[in-house]
């Protein structure tokens, strides 16, 4: 199967660092011209600069926007007014016991884990429908099926997430315009890769310890291993494809064989 994007123009939202860049990268592999983005200009602007390097003669524009807020939404889509490929990779997370969560902070994370998705969706989706082509790819997490008591109130987005994905699939009905998520498992970002020093120290190489971390920490993945970004960004760039018409409305796993379930 051959997967070519040319001609096709993609954002991934918040992809200064971690899964969004690496979504970009595979993206701008795969010959879509990609909008990176993040709050900064110059961390996005590097990040731009880090793909071209990776994927010689890459389109990529860096937009610095919040995309928190409308008014980050509206300067980006003032930039680009239109889009083939949208992924609201956008995503915030953190440990704190569910009780100490208070309005603010769970405003705080609807806001930026869910709001953002949906207002891109609402400014993207019609040109997509109108031309006929399109998708639309909202990233959530393993915390969206098994609510992870750490960080409830970021399970609880994530979850919402897989409902804004199958009404906006349905909106999107009969169109040529998919919509659907994808469940990233445990994936070795930098965040991530301090979280696993803490815990097993930091005494042994790095492929031992993330080795330590899943047998003691994550024993239901089937890989043992963290996920590398670029595998998160392969399943994005198949379902941004032509040849992934007919799935739609849906979300689709790439976590290591993480959530200990049949389906989704
Ligand atoms: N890491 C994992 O193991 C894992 C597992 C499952 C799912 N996920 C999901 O995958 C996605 C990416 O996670 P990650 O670990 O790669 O995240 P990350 O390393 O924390 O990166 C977050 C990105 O979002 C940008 N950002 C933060 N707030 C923003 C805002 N208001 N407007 C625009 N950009 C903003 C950051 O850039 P600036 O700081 O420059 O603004 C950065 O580029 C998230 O949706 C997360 O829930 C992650």
């Amino acid at each position: 199967m051959q997967i070519d994007l040319s001609g096709r123009k993609a954002l991934v939202s918040g992809s200064s660092q971690g899964i969004g860049l690496a979504i970009a990268t595979q993206l701008a592999r795969a010959g879509a011209a990609v909008v990176v983005n993040g709050r900064t200009a110059d961390k996005t602007e590097t990040a731009a600069a880090q793909v071209r390097n990776d994927v010689p003669g890459a389109e990529v524009t860096a937009v610095a926007a919040d995309l928190a807020s409308s008014e980050g939404a509206e300067q980006l889509q003032a930039e680009v007014p239109d889009l083939d490929i949208l992924v609201n990779n956008l995503g915030i997370f953190g440990a704190k016991p569910v009780l100490e969560v208070d309005d603010d902070e769970w405003r705080h994370y609807f806001e930026v884990n869910v709001l953002s998705a949906i207002r891109l969706i609402r400014m993207y989706l019609p040109g997509m429908t109108e031309r006929g082509r399109g998708r639309v790819l909202n990233i959530a997490s393993d915390s969206a099926i098994v609510t992870p008591v750490e960080m409830v109130h970021y399970g609880v987005t994530k979850t919402a997430l897989l409902a804004v994905t199958r009404g906006y699939a349905k909106a999107a009905a009969g169109t040529g315009v998919t919509v659907n998520s994808v469940i990233a498992g445990p994936t070795h970002t930098p965040g991530v890769e301090d979280f696993v020093h803490e815990l097993v120290g930091d005494d042994q190489e790095w492929d031992d310890a993330q080795r330590q971390f899943m047998r003691e920490h994550r024993p239901y993945s089937l890989i043992q291993r963290l996920i590398e970004p670029p595998e998160i960004g392969n399943l994005v760039v198949y379902l941004s494809s032509d040849l992934a018409s007919a799935t739609t409305g849906g979300a689709v796993r790439v976590d290591g064989g993480y959530v200990d379930s049949i389906l989704p």
